[in-house]
């Protein structure tokens, strides 16, 4: 049997569970089992000895970033088997085709100006980047995705961001204008030195620009299967500000983004470097109105939680009884979570399809269900379909209009279980 990708690297359990930003104390407020790696698809001769972890997630009492109790090491989450191509979506490929545009008009319009990107995984932002001929380096530690930006013309040093990769990449590009990262920062459990690296390799008047997940959109739309191992923390614009003065930055810009069902943009500049755009104080006002920090609001999400995974169970239970055909679509992240947490296996979700070809063929993690091809979907198409890319929702639905109208039945859980 093939050896898996650091095999023998245990859980890091976060050892005196303190706050990985500001050393505060953590509350736990989920627990979602034990879980495997969400990216971990295995061959169907691979499930011996499979990784499991506990998925928990806790936010601090001081600080108020939420954040997982426990982690995966990264070297386990990230390796030269990582399944997630971020080019994978045409809504993604466009949204960061505009981003690029949107820099290149704005904070690169200089002379000779160098962006890094943190996590530029296969070159969806980047190869626009390149494309115009612009100074860029993504810090990309997925061999295999960094070779798929390489291939796009995308300048890739297959590390992984911290203070040192930082300090070299300064000593041979220079000062960044610009230093990006999408969905990647909130991965990165070693935050002080990511943050260390920034301050050595941002120009005086530079900006750290990075979207990700927002706290906000996981509790409003109760969307739990945001949580899992490469998401270590999720960020709210209350913590993120804290987060960026403890380290020596000023958040100046907050800006909602639709991105996997709403996310948040933030600005971070050198303290006093720029004015701060009258969206963060909104944002805040918006977070406090909510009680978003608060123990209360954090503890109802749970219990939400647990409706959601008993009447997801009961429907799937009832639709098997009643003898219909049931398959997932999609095989995101996500669906490691959901699975894996409500106890569904292929008795419930014979299997998912899933537009990736290295996911094809290999199950997902924990629940072992198989994978298979978008074509499998519509071979015959099923009676219900569980939609586990729900970010994908409008592109999926339209791409799989015939169906709808075979008189197929789309199964959604976010923000509650219902067929659509
Ligand atoms: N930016 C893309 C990809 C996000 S997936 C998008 O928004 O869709 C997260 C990426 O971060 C992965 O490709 C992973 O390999 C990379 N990553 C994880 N830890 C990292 C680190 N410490 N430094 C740089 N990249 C990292
Ligand atoms: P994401 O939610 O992390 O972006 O992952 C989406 C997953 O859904 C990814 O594995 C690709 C898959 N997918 C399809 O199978 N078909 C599609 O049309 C789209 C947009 C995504
Ligand atoms: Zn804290």
């Amino acid at each position: 049997m093939k050896k898996r990708p650091g095999a023998r690297v245990s859980t890091i359990r976060h050892m005196d569970r303190r706050c990985r930003v500001c050393g505060g104390e953590l509350r736990e407020f989920v627990d979602l089992g034990r879980q495997p790696t969400a990216n971990g698809f295995l061959r169907p001769d691979e499930t011996d000895g499979e990784y499991f972890f506990r998925l928990a997630a806790a936010a601090c009492a001081d600080c108020a970033m939420a954040q997982l109790v426990d982690e995966v090491p990264q070297e386990r989450r990230y390796h030269g088997g990582y399944r997630y191509h971020a080019s994978g979506s045409a809504g993604h490929r466009k949204h960061f085709e505009e981003n690029a545009l949107r820099l290149l008009e704005t904070e690169l319009a200089g002379p000779d100006p160098f962006v890094v990107e943190i996590g530029c995984n296969d070159g969806v932002m980047l190869s626009t980047i390149a494309r115009a001929g612009v100074r860029h380096l993504g810090v990309e530690p997925s061999a295999n995705v960094a070779e798929l930006a390489r291939a796009k013309g995308v300048e890739v040093l297959t590390e992984f961001f911290d203070e040192r990769t930082a300090a070299g990449v300064r000593a041979r590009h220079g000062a960044a204008d610009v230093v990006f990262g999408a969905n990647t920062i909130c991965h990165i459990a070693h935050v002080a030195s990511v943050f260390r690296g920034i301050d050595a390799l941002l120009a005086p008047g530079g900006v750290f620009v990075f979207e990700e997940p927002y706290l906000g959109t996981v509790v409003e739309r109760t969307a739990f299967d945001q949580i899992y191992d490469e998401h270590v923390f999720y960020f709210s614009v209350t913590s993120v500000r804290a987060m960026a003065r403890r380290f020596g930055f000023e958040l100046v810009d907050a800006e909602r983004i639709p991105l996997h069902g709403g996310e948040i943009r933030y600005t971070l500049a050198r303290p006093g470097a720029r004015v701060p755009s009258p969206a963060v104080e909104e944002l805040l006002a918006e977070e406090r109105e909510r009680g978003l920090s608060e123990p209360g609001t954090l503890d109802r999400f749970r219990g939400r939680v647990e409706r959601i995974r008993d009447e997801l169970v009961a429907l799937l239970r009832d639709l098997r009884a009643q003898g219909r055909r049931v398959v997932g679509y999609g095989a995101p992240g996500k669906s490691t979570t959901v699975t894996n947490y409500c106890g569904i296996g292929p008795d419930l979700i014979p299997f998912v399809c899933d537009s990736t070809p290295s996911k094809q063929g290999h199950l997902v993690p924990g629940s072992h269900l198989p994978v298979r091809p978008p074509e499998a979907f519509a071979d015959p198409y099923p009676d219900y379909a569980v939609l586990f890319a729900w970010n994908h929702a409008d592109e999926i639905m339209a791409k799989e209009r015939a169906f709808r109208e075979s008189g197929g039945r789309w199964i959604l859980y976010v923000p509650e279980v219902r067929i659509v």
